[in-house]
Protein backbone atom coordinates (compact mmCIF):
# COMPACT_ATOMS: atom_id res chain seq x y z
CA UNK A 1 0.00 0.00 0.00
CA UNK A 2 0.97 3.42 -0.83
CA UNK A 3 2.65 5.18 2.57
CA UNK A 4 2.42 8.04 0.97
CA UNK A 5 -1.39 8.19 0.53
CA UNK A 6 -3.03 10.99 2.60
CA UNK A 7 0.07 11.37 4.91
CA UNK A 8 2.44 13.36 2.37
CA UNK A 9 0.89 16.58 3.27
CA UNK A 10 -0.56 15.65 6.29
CA UNK A 11 2.26 15.21 8.61
CA UNK A 12 2.70 17.71 10.05
CA UNK A 13 -1.08 17.91 11.05
CA UNK A 14 -0.94 14.31 11.73
CA UNK A 15 -3.08 11.59 9.33
CA UNK A 16 -6.48 12.63 10.84
CA UNK A 17 -6.21 16.12 9.41
CA UNK A 18 -6.11 14.51 5.78
CA UNK A 19 -9.56 16.26 5.67
CA UNK A 20 -10.80 19.63 6.08
CA UNK A 21 -13.96 21.29 6.49
CA UNK A 22 -14.78 24.59 7.36
CA UNK A 23 -17.93 26.83 6.89
CA UNK A 24 -20.46 24.35 7.28
CA UNK A 25 -22.68 27.04 7.62
CA UNK A 26 -21.78 28.25 4.46
CA UNK A 27 -23.23 25.03 2.63
CA UNK A 28 -26.74 25.97 1.04
CA UNK A 29 -26.40 29.59 0.22
CA UNK A 30 -27.29 29.49 -3.64
CA UNK A 31 -23.80 29.29 -5.54
CA UNK A 32 -23.27 31.82 -7.84
CA UNK A 33 -26.95 32.50 -7.74
CA UNK A 34 -26.78 36.60 -6.93
CA UNK A 35 -29.26 37.70 -4.37
CA UNK A 36 -31.59 34.36 -4.13
CA UNK A 37 -32.49 34.05 -0.44
CA UNK A 38 -31.59 30.66 1.26
CA UNK A 39 -33.82 28.44 1.88
CA UNK A 40 -33.43 25.54 4.79
CA UNK A 41 -35.35 23.13 2.92
CA UNK A 42 -34.89 20.48 5.04
CA UNK A 43 -35.94 22.18 8.57
CA UNK A 44 -39.36 22.53 8.46
CA UNK A 45 -38.93 25.70 11.03
CA UNK A 46 -40.03 28.86 9.14
CA UNK A 47 -40.57 32.06 10.35
CA UNK A 48 -44.17 32.19 9.61
CA UNK A 49 -46.64 35.08 10.77
CA UNK A 50 -50.05 33.30 11.53
CA UNK A 51 -51.64 36.27 10.86
CA UNK A 52 -52.41 36.79 6.74
CA UNK A 53 -49.71 39.32 5.49
CA UNK A 54 -51.80 42.63 4.95
CA UNK A 55 -50.96 45.26 2.29
CA UNK A 56 -51.34 48.75 3.23
CA UNK A 57 -52.74 49.14 -0.39
CA UNK A 58 -54.01 46.16 -2.50
CA UNK A 59 -52.71 47.56 -5.96
CA UNK A 60 -55.56 48.15 -8.47
CA UNK A 61 -56.66 45.54 -10.45
CA UNK A 62 -59.27 45.79 -12.86
CA UNK A 63 -61.72 42.32 -12.54
CA UNK A 64 -61.58 40.10 -15.39
CA UNK A 65 -64.20 41.69 -18.50
CA UNK A 66 -64.32 38.69 -20.69
CA UNK A 67 -66.71 35.86 -20.89
CA UNK A 68 -64.93 32.22 -20.97
CA UNK A 69 -66.32 30.45 -18.12
CA UNK A 70 -63.10 28.82 -16.59
CA UNK A 71 -61.72 32.35 -16.11
CA UNK A 72 -64.83 33.14 -14.58
CA UNK A 73 -64.92 30.28 -12.38
CA UNK A 74 -61.31 31.02 -11.68
CA UNK A 75 -61.73 34.48 -10.67
CA UNK A 76 -64.67 33.06 -8.09
CA UNK A 77 -62.61 30.34 -6.73
CA UNK A 78 -59.05 32.41 -6.65
CA UNK A 79 -59.28 35.60 -5.93
CA UNK A 80 -56.30 36.03 -4.26
CA UNK A 81 -52.90 34.06 -4.22
CA UNK A 82 -53.82 33.05 -0.40
CA UNK A 83 -57.11 31.36 -2.08
CA UNK A 84 -54.90 29.42 -4.47
CA UNK A 85 -52.69 28.23 -1.16
CA UNK A 86 -55.35 27.44 0.67
CA UNK A 87 -57.89 25.39 -1.31
CA UNK A 88 -55.05 24.16 -3.85
CA UNK A 89 -51.57 24.04 -2.83
CA UNK A 90 -51.82 23.13 0.58
CA UNK A 91 -54.58 20.53 -0.51
CA UNK A 92 -51.91 18.89 -2.84
CA UNK A 93 -49.37 18.89 -0.38
CA UNK A 94 -50.68 17.58 2.99
CA UNK A 95 -52.22 14.83 2.48
CA UNK A 96 -51.09 11.42 3.79
CA UNK A 97 -48.13 13.16 6.13
CA UNK A 98 -47.42 15.84 3.21
CA UNK A 99 -46.16 14.49 0.18
CA UNK A 100 -43.93 18.19 0.62
CA UNK A 101 -42.18 17.33 3.58
CA UNK A 102 -41.26 13.40 2.13
CA UNK A 103 -39.59 14.54 -0.58
CA UNK A 104 -36.45 16.34 -0.36
CA UNK A 105 -36.36 17.74 -4.02
CA UNK A 106 -40.06 19.16 -3.27
CA UNK A 107 -40.00 22.64 -1.76
CA UNK A 108 -42.22 22.95 1.57
CA UNK A 109 -45.03 24.78 0.27
CA UNK A 110 -47.10 24.42 3.59
CA UNK A 111 -47.66 27.97 4.56
CA UNK A 112 -48.10 31.40 2.37
CA UNK A 113 -44.74 32.05 3.44
CA UNK A 114 -43.29 29.33 2.26
CA UNK A 115 -45.43 29.13 -0.87
CA UNK A 116 -44.14 32.35 -1.51
CA UNK A 117 -40.38 31.89 -1.15
CA UNK A 118 -40.55 29.46 -3.82
CA UNK A 119 -40.73 32.30 -6.25
CA UNK A 120 -37.05 32.94 -7.63
CA UNK A 121 -35.62 30.02 -5.55
CA UNK A 122 -33.59 27.27 -6.86
CA UNK A 123 -34.35 24.26 -7.72
CA UNK A 124 -33.34 20.16 -7.23
CA UNK A 125 -31.10 21.97 -4.48
CA UNK A 126 -31.26 18.31 -2.27
CA UNK A 127 -32.23 15.47 -5.02
CA UNK A 128 -33.03 12.37 -3.87
CA UNK A 129 -31.79 10.91 -6.62
CA UNK A 130 -29.10 12.44 -8.96
CA UNK A 131 -31.23 10.88 -12.39
CA UNK A 132 -34.14 13.39 -10.66
CA UNK A 133 -32.41 16.27 -11.12
CA UNK A 134 -33.34 18.76 -14.60
CA UNK A 135 -30.29 20.27 -16.33
CA UNK A 136 -32.46 23.42 -16.20
CA UNK A 137 -31.75 23.35 -12.09
CA UNK A 138 -28.59 23.08 -12.31
CA UNK A 139 -26.24 26.04 -10.87
CA UNK A 140 -22.38 26.79 -11.49
CA UNK A 141 -20.74 24.10 -9.48
CA UNK A 142 -17.76 24.45 -6.87
CA UNK A 143 -14.52 24.23 -8.32
CA UNK A 144 -11.19 22.21 -6.87
CA UNK A 145 -7.75 24.33 -6.66
CA UNK A 146 -4.61 21.68 -6.12
CA UNK A 147 -1.92 22.07 -4.43
CA UNK A 148 0.95 19.89 -4.38
CA UNK A 149 2.91 18.44 -7.05
CA UNK A 150 1.37 16.19 -10.07
CA UNK A 151 -1.14 18.60 -11.04
CA UNK A 152 -1.44 22.60 -12.05
CA UNK A 153 -3.26 24.16 -10.00
CA UNK A 154 -5.91 26.26 -11.96
CA UNK A 155 -9.47 25.98 -10.49
CA UNK A 156 -11.99 23.84 -12.29
CA UNK A 157 -15.48 23.70 -11.82
CA UNK A 158 -16.80 20.59 -10.52
CA UNK A 159 -19.29 18.46 -12.26
CA UNK A 160 -20.16 15.68 -9.40
CA UNK A 161 -18.66 14.03 -7.07
CA UNK A 162 -19.20 10.62 -5.70
CA UNK A 163 -17.09 8.28 -2.97
CA UNK A 164 -16.84 4.52 -3.98
CA UNK A 165 -15.91 2.74 -0.46
CA UNK A 166 -13.56 -0.35 -0.37
CA UNK A 167 -9.78 -0.54 -0.03
CA UNK A 168 -7.36 2.12 -1.13
CA UNK A 169 -5.41 0.74 -3.57
CA UNK A 170 -1.99 2.06 -5.28
CA UNK A 171 -2.14 1.63 -8.36
CA UNK A 172 1.75 3.35 -9.35
CA UNK A 173 2.29 4.84 -12.57
CA UNK A 174 -0.88 3.01 -14.39
CA UNK A 175 -4.44 4.15 -14.40
CA UNK A 176 -7.34 3.13 -12.22
CA UNK A 177 -10.55 1.70 -13.24
CA UNK A 178 -13.68 3.96 -13.14
CA UNK A 179 -15.27 2.15 -10.40
CA UNK A 180 -11.97 2.25 -8.22
CA UNK A 181 -12.64 2.88 -4.68
CA UNK A 182 -11.82 6.32 -3.57
CA UNK A 183 -13.02 10.09 -4.06
CA UNK A 184 -14.12 10.87 -7.41
CA UNK A 185 -14.25 14.45 -8.90
CA UNK A 186 -15.41 14.70 -11.87
CA UNK A 187 -14.26 18.33 -13.62
CA UNK A 188 -15.61 20.44 -16.34
CA UNK A 189 -12.51 20.33 -17.95
CA UNK A 190 -9.43 17.93 -17.79
CA UNK A 191 -6.67 18.70 -14.84
CA UNK A 192 -3.21 19.16 -16.48
CA UNK A 193 -0.71 17.05 -15.45
CA UNK A 194 2.45 19.07 -14.03
CA UNK A 195 5.78 17.56 -16.17
CA UNK A 196 3.86 15.40 -17.27
CA UNK A 197 3.52 13.10 -13.76
CA UNK A 198 0.88 10.52 -13.97
CA UNK A 199 -0.42 10.84 -10.42
CA UNK A 200 -0.46 13.34 -7.92
CA UNK A 201 0.11 13.66 -4.39
CA UNK A 202 -1.66 17.12 -2.23
CA UNK A 203 -4.62 18.69 -1.49
CA UNK A 204 -7.68 19.02 -3.45
CA UNK A 205 -9.43 22.74 -1.79
CA UNK A 206 -12.99 22.74 -2.52
CA UNK A 207 -13.92 26.59 -3.72
CA UNK A 208 -17.41 28.71 -3.55
CA UNK A 209 -18.42 31.64 -4.94
CA UNK A 210 -21.22 33.38 -2.65
CA UNK A 211 -22.91 36.78 -2.74
CA UNK A 212 -23.07 37.44 0.97
CA UNK A 213 -25.89 39.25 3.10
CA UNK A 214 -23.80 42.76 2.05
CA UNK A 215 -24.75 41.80 -1.67
CA UNK A 216 -20.60 41.39 -1.86
CA UNK A 217 -19.29 38.65 -4.10
CA UNK A 218 -17.03 35.96 -2.26
CA UNK A 219 -15.11 33.55 -2.24
CA UNK A 220 -14.32 30.62 -0.37
CA UNK A 221 -12.62 27.53 0.40
CA UNK A 222 -14.66 25.69 2.55
CA UNK A 223 -13.39 22.17 2.39
CA UNK A 224 -9.82 20.27 1.43
CA UNK A 225 -8.76 16.96 1.04
CA UNK A 226 -4.84 15.56 1.23
CA UNK A 227 -4.44 12.37 -0.86
CA UNK A 228 -2.77 10.47 -3.65
CA UNK A 229 -4.68 11.59 -6.77
CA UNK A 230 -4.92 9.96 -10.50
CA UNK A 231 -6.58 10.84 -13.58
CA UNK A 232 -9.03 8.86 -15.57
CA UNK A 233 -9.27 8.49 -19.62
CA UNK A 234 -9.05 12.61 -20.55
CA UNK A 235 -8.49 13.77 -17.29
CA UNK A 236 -12.15 15.36 -16.54
CA UNK A 237 -12.23 12.61 -14.02
CA UNK A 238 -9.65 12.29 -10.89
CA UNK A 239 -9.61 9.98 -8.00
CA UNK A 240 -7.92 9.85 -4.71
CA UNK A 241 -7.79 7.48 -2.50
CA UNK A 242 -9.58 7.38 1.15
CA UNK A 243 -7.88 5.17 3.69
CA UNK A 244 -10.01 3.41 6.84
CA UNK A 245 -9.57 6.29 9.05
CA UNK A 246 -10.78 8.98 6.55
CA UNK A 247 -13.62 7.29 5.56
CA UNK A 248 -16.26 9.07 8.11
CA UNK A 249 -14.40 12.26 6.84
CA UNK A 250 -14.78 11.88 3.27
CA UNK A 251 -18.70 10.89 3.76
CA UNK A 252 -19.25 14.23 5.41
CA UNK A 253 -17.61 16.19 2.92
CA UNK A 254 -19.79 14.48 0.44
CA UNK A 255 -22.87 14.98 2.51
CA UNK A 256 -22.32 18.48 3.07
CA UNK A 257 -23.58 19.59 0.15
CA UNK A 258 -21.17 20.61 -2.58
CA UNK A 259 -22.41 22.47 -5.56
CA UNK A 260 -22.30 20.36 -8.79
CA UNK A 261 -22.58 21.78 -12.20
CA UNK A 262 -23.49 18.16 -13.35
CA UNK A 263 -25.18 17.01 -10.70
CA UNK A 264 -27.21 14.36 -12.76
CA UNK A 265 -24.17 13.06 -14.30
CA UNK A 266 -25.38 13.37 -17.82
CA UNK A 267 -22.64 15.73 -19.56
CA UNK A 268 -24.78 18.80 -19.48
CA UNK A 269 -23.99 22.06 -16.88
CA UNK A 270 -27.17 23.25 -17.11
CA UNK A 271 -25.78 26.39 -15.82
CA UNK A 272 -23.42 26.86 -18.52
CA UNK A 273 -26.61 26.34 -21.31
CA UNK A 274 -28.67 29.30 -19.60
CA UNK A 275 -29.63 30.76 -16.39
CA UNK A 276 -30.68 28.48 -14.29
CA UNK A 277 -34.58 28.09 -13.91
CA UNK A 278 -36.33 28.43 -10.26
CA UNK A 279 -38.98 26.90 -8.60
CA UNK A 280 -41.29 29.30 -9.19
CA UNK A 281 -40.22 32.60 -12.05
CA UNK A 282 -41.72 35.23 -11.73
CA UNK A 283 -43.51 36.58 -14.37
CA UNK A 284 -42.87 33.41 -16.23
CA UNK A 285 -44.96 30.25 -15.23
CA UNK A 286 -44.02 27.91 -18.48
CA UNK A 287 -40.37 28.21 -17.13
CA UNK A 288 -41.27 27.26 -13.66
CA UNK A 289 -39.64 23.93 -12.22
CA UNK A 290 -42.26 23.64 -10.17
CA UNK A 291 -45.25 23.51 -13.35
CA UNK A 292 -43.14 21.62 -15.20
CA UNK A 293 -43.15 19.04 -12.92
CA UNK A 294 -46.56 19.28 -12.79
CA UNK A 295 -46.75 19.17 -16.87
CA UNK A 296 -43.75 16.71 -17.11
CA UNK A 297 -41.87 18.81 -19.97
CA UNK A 298 -40.30 22.75 -19.71
CA UNK A 299 -40.12 24.13 -23.52
CA UNK A 300 -40.23 21.18 -25.03
CA UNK A 301 -37.83 19.09 -23.13
CA UNK A 302 -39.14 16.29 -20.42
CA UNK A 303 -38.95 16.86 -17.09
CA UNK A 304 -37.37 13.97 -15.09
CA UNK A 305 -38.39 12.94 -11.60
CA UNK A 306 -42.43 11.69 -11.19
CA UNK A 307 -45.25 14.02 -11.81
CA UNK A 308 -46.88 16.38 -9.37
CA UNK A 309 -48.78 16.56 -7.75
CA UNK A 310 -47.38 12.85 -6.30
CA UNK A 311 -50.49 10.51 -5.04
CA UNK A 312 -53.02 13.45 -6.04
CA UNK A 313 -55.10 14.56 -9.18
CA UNK A 314 -53.60 16.80 -11.32
CA UNK A 315 -54.90 20.65 -11.30
CA UNK A 316 -58.50 21.16 -13.03
CA UNK A 317 -57.94 23.61 -15.69
CA UNK A 318 -59.48 26.50 -13.53
CA UNK A 319 -56.79 25.73 -10.74
CA UNK A 320 -53.90 25.89 -13.47
CA UNK A 321 -54.88 29.00 -14.97
CA UNK A 322 -54.86 30.44 -11.20
CA UNK A 323 -51.29 29.54 -10.93
CA UNK A 324 -50.29 30.49 -13.99
CA UNK A 325 -51.72 34.03 -13.66
CA UNK A 326 -50.18 34.27 -10.59
CA UNK A 327 -47.09 33.36 -11.32
CA UNK A 328 -47.04 35.87 -14.81
CA UNK A 329 -48.35 38.35 -12.71
CA UNK A 330 -45.69 37.96 -9.62
CA UNK A 331 -43.09 40.59 -9.28
CA UNK A 332 -39.32 39.99 -8.89
CA UNK A 333 -38.89 41.43 -6.22
CA UNK A 334 -42.20 40.35 -4.52
CA UNK A 335 -43.01 38.70 -1.50
CA UNK A 336 -45.54 37.23 1.10
CA UNK A 337 -47.61 40.23 1.01
CA UNK A 338 -47.93 39.97 -2.56
CA UNK A 339 -50.44 36.82 -2.26
CA UNK A 340 -53.13 38.70 0.01
CA UNK A 341 -53.36 40.55 -2.97
CA UNK A 342 -55.54 39.41 -6.21
CA UNK A 343 -54.60 38.13 -9.15
CA UNK A 344 -55.04 39.76 -12.09
CA UNK A 345 -56.90 37.67 -14.53
CA UNK A 346 -57.85 40.74 -16.80
CA UNK A 347 -54.83 40.95 -17.84
CA UNK A 348 -53.14 37.40 -17.41
CA UNK A 349 -52.11 35.96 -21.18
CA UNK A 350 -53.16 32.56 -20.48
CA UNK A 351 -57.14 34.01 -20.19
CA UNK A 352 -57.24 33.83 -23.23
CA UNK A 353 -57.07 30.51 -23.91
CA UNK A 354 -57.47 28.60 -20.14
CA UNK A 355 -58.45 25.35 -22.17
CA UNK A 356 -54.86 25.18 -23.28
CA UNK A 357 -53.50 24.20 -20.30
CA UNK A 358 -56.14 21.29 -19.90
CA UNK A 359 -53.52 18.13 -20.44
CA UNK A 360 -50.91 19.93 -18.10
CA UNK A 361 -48.61 19.90 -21.00
CA UNK A 362 -47.99 18.15 -24.64
CA UNK A 363 -46.17 15.41 -22.72
CA UNK A 364 -49.74 13.70 -21.81
CA UNK A 365 -51.80 14.05 -25.04
CA UNK A 366 -52.57 10.73 -26.97
CA UNK A 367 -50.40 11.39 -30.05
CA UNK A 368 -47.22 12.34 -28.55
CA UNK A 369 -47.20 9.66 -25.04
CA UNK A 370 -50.25 7.72 -24.84
CA UNK A 371 -50.29 6.43 -28.02
CA UNK A 372 -46.84 5.62 -27.70
CA UNK A 373 -46.50 3.70 -24.77
CA UNK A 374 -49.19 1.36 -26.10
CA UNK A 375 -47.42 0.77 -29.56
CA UNK A 376 -43.77 0.24 -27.37
CA UNK A 377 -45.29 -2.18 -24.42
CA UNK A 378 -48.59 -3.70 -26.00
CA UNK A 379 -48.17 -3.80 -29.98
CA UNK A 380 -45.88 -6.99 -29.38
CA UNK A 381 -49.38 -9.09 -28.18
CA UNK A 382 -52.08 -6.62 -29.46
CA UNK A 383 -51.72 -6.11 -32.71
CA UNK A 384 -53.94 -7.14 -36.04
CA UNK A 385 -52.73 -10.42 -36.88
CA UNK A 386 -53.06 -11.83 -33.71
CA UNK A 387 -54.59 -9.80 -30.94
CA UNK A 388 -54.11 -11.13 -27.60
CA UNK A 389 -57.28 -10.90 -25.51
CA UNK A 390 -59.11 -9.90 -29.10
CA UNK A 391 -57.86 -6.24 -28.69
CA UNK A 392 -55.65 -4.18 -30.83
CA UNK A 393 -53.78 -1.32 -29.71
CA UNK A 394 -51.45 -1.04 -32.64
CA UNK A 395 -52.75 0.72 -35.85
CA UNK A 396 -55.55 2.43 -37.15
CA UNK A 397 -59.09 3.01 -34.83
CA UNK A 398 -57.30 2.29 -31.95
CA UNK A 399 -58.30 5.49 -29.92
CA UNK A 400 -62.09 4.47 -31.03
CA UNK A 401 -61.51 1.18 -29.87
CA UNK A 402 -61.03 1.90 -26.55
CA UNK A 403 -64.08 3.79 -25.80
CA UNK A 404 -66.02 0.76 -26.04
CA UNK A 405 -66.80 -1.82 -23.09
CA UNK A 406 -64.15 -4.46 -22.29
CA UNK A 407 -64.48 -7.96 -23.31
CA UNK A 408 -63.53 -9.23 -20.26
CA UNK A 409 -65.59 -7.05 -18.23
CA UNK A 410 -68.79 -5.80 -20.35
CA UNK A 411 -70.32 -3.73 -18.54
CA UNK A 412 -67.45 -1.36 -18.12
CA UNK A 413 -65.21 0.56 -21.19
CA UNK A 414 -61.69 0.19 -21.49
CA UNK A 415 -60.97 3.68 -21.03
CA UNK A 416 -63.62 6.40 -19.31
CA UNK A 417 -63.37 10.02 -19.99
CA UNK A 418 -62.50 11.53 -17.01
CA UNK A 419 -62.76 8.20 -14.69
CA UNK A 420 -59.48 6.12 -14.79
CA UNK A 421 -60.84 4.21 -11.66
CA UNK A 422 -63.88 2.66 -14.44
CA UNK A 423 -61.79 2.28 -17.12
CA UNK A 424 -60.78 -1.67 -17.83
CA UNK A 425 -57.71 -1.21 -19.41
CA UNK A 426 -56.05 1.29 -16.68
CA UNK A 427 -57.30 -1.35 -14.06
CA UNK A 428 -55.39 -4.27 -16.12
CA UNK A 429 -52.39 -1.94 -15.86
CA UNK A 430 -52.36 -1.48 -12.09
CA UNK A 431 -53.53 -5.19 -11.32
CA UNK A 432 -56.90 -3.89 -9.49
CA UNK A 433 -59.05 -6.88 -7.81
CA UNK A 434 -61.63 -6.53 -10.37
CA UNK A 435 -59.46 -7.58 -13.46
CA UNK A 436 -60.32 -11.15 -15.14
CA UNK A 437 -56.85 -12.57 -16.11
CA UNK A 438 -53.28 -10.95 -15.62
CA UNK A 439 -51.98 -7.22 -14.84
CA UNK A 440 -50.86 -5.77 -18.21
CA UNK A 441 -48.18 -5.63 -19.88
CA UNK A 442 -48.01 -9.24 -19.67
CA UNK A 443 -44.22 -10.44 -19.75
CA UNK A 444 -44.07 -14.03 -21.01
CA UNK A 445 -40.60 -14.59 -19.15
CA UNK A 446 -41.68 -13.59 -15.43
CA UNK A 447 -45.33 -14.21 -15.81
CA UNK A 448 -45.66 -10.39 -14.50
CA UNK A 449 -45.28 -7.09 -15.66
CA UNK A 450 -46.13 -3.40 -14.81
CA UNK A 451 -45.38 -0.27 -16.68
CA UNK A 452 -43.52 2.43 -15.06
CA UNK A 453 -44.58 4.64 -12.34
CA UNK A 454 -44.42 7.42 -14.66
CA UNK A 455 -45.95 5.58 -17.61
CA UNK A 456 -48.91 4.71 -15.23
CA UNK A 457 -49.16 8.39 -14.19
CA UNK A 458 -49.04 9.63 -17.80
CA UNK A 459 -52.12 7.52 -18.46
CA UNK A 460 -54.26 8.15 -15.35
CA UNK A 461 -53.86 11.98 -16.04
CA UNK A 462 -54.69 12.02 -19.54
CA UNK A 463 -57.76 9.99 -18.77
CA UNK A 464 -58.68 12.51 -15.60
CA UNK A 465 -58.55 15.08 -18.58
CA UNK A 466 -61.02 13.30 -20.52
CA UNK A 467 -59.02 11.35 -22.46
CA UNK A 468 -58.78 13.63 -25.67
CA UNK A 469 -57.79 12.07 -29.03
CA UNK A 470 -55.87 15.46 -30.50
CA UNK A 471 -54.44 14.41 -33.06
C1 LIG B 1 -46.96 -10.81 -23.91
C2 LIG B 1 -48.25 -10.49 -24.46
C3 LIG B 1 -49.00 -9.28 -23.95
C4 LIG B 1 -48.54 -8.00 -23.78
C5 LIG B 1 -47.13 -7.47 -23.98
C6 LIG B 1 -49.68 -7.22 -23.38
N1 LIG B 1 -50.77 -7.99 -23.28
FE1 LIG B 1 -52.66 -7.39 -22.77
N2 LIG B 1 -53.33 -9.30 -22.94
C7 LIG B 1 -52.56 -10.38 -23.27
C8 LIG B 1 -53.35 -11.61 -23.12
C9 LIG B 1 -52.84 -13.01 -23.38
C10 LIG B 1 -54.64 -11.19 -22.70
C11 LIG B 1 -55.82 -12.08 -22.33
C12 LIG B 1 -55.54 -12.79 -21.00
C13 LIG B 1 -55.46 -11.88 -19.80
O1 LIG B 1 -56.19 -10.90 -19.74
O2 LIG B 1 -54.65 -12.16 -18.92
C14 LIG B 1 -54.59 -9.75 -22.60
C15 LIG B 1 -55.67 -8.96 -22.24
C16 LIG B 1 -55.65 -7.58 -22.15
C17 LIG B 1 -56.80 -6.75 -21.87
C18 LIG B 1 -58.23 -7.19 -21.65
C19 LIG B 1 -59.01 -6.91 -22.92
C20 LIG B 1 -60.48 -6.74 -22.71
O3 LIG B 1 -61.15 -6.49 -23.72
O4 LIG B 1 -60.95 -6.80 -21.57
C21 LIG B 1 -56.37 -5.47 -21.84
C22 LIG B 1 -57.19 -4.22 -21.54
C23 LIG B 1 -54.95 -5.49 -22.12
N3 LIG B 1 -54.54 -6.79 -22.32
C24 LIG B 1 -54.17 -4.37 -22.17
C25 LIG B 1 -52.80 -4.39 -22.43
C26 LIG B 1 -52.00 -3.22 -22.44
C27 LIG B 1 -52.51 -1.78 -22.25
C28 LIG B 1 -50.72 -3.62 -22.68
C29 LIG B 1 -49.49 -2.77 -22.77
C30 LIG B 1 -49.25 -1.81 -21.72
C31 LIG B 1 -50.75 -5.07 -22.83
N4 LIG B 1 -52.02 -5.49 -22.64
C32 LIG B 1 -49.63 -5.86 -23.11
C33 LIG B 1 -51.23 -10.37 -23.66
C34 LIG B 1 -50.41 -9.27 -23.62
Amino acid sequence: MDQRTGSHRGSRRGPRRALRIVLPALIGLGASSGCREFIDYNSGNLDFDPERPQIDEAPEVEPYAGDDEIVLLAQQRFPTGLDLHKKVIWRTCTPNGGVCHNTKEYPDLHTPANFASAFSAPCNVQAGEFEGVFDGCEQSGDRIRFSGYGFGTDEIEIGWVEFIPGEAEDYGDSEPPVDAPGLHIHLASPIPAQDGSPRAWGTVGFVRTFVNAAGEVQESAYASFDSTWWPIGDRTHIVGTVREYQVEDVQELVATGIVMGDANRNGVFGAHEGAPVSMLEPGDPVGSYLIGRMRGEMHGEPVPGSRMPLANPPLSVDEMLALFCLVEGFPADGDSAMLSGPIDYNRCSFSEDPADLNLLGDGVTWASRIKLIFEFNCGGCHNEDSPQGNLTLLGDGVYERLLQSSGQLSDMALIEPGDPDNSYLYLKLIGDDRITGLQMPYNPLTGEGSLSQAELSDIETWIINGAVEDE
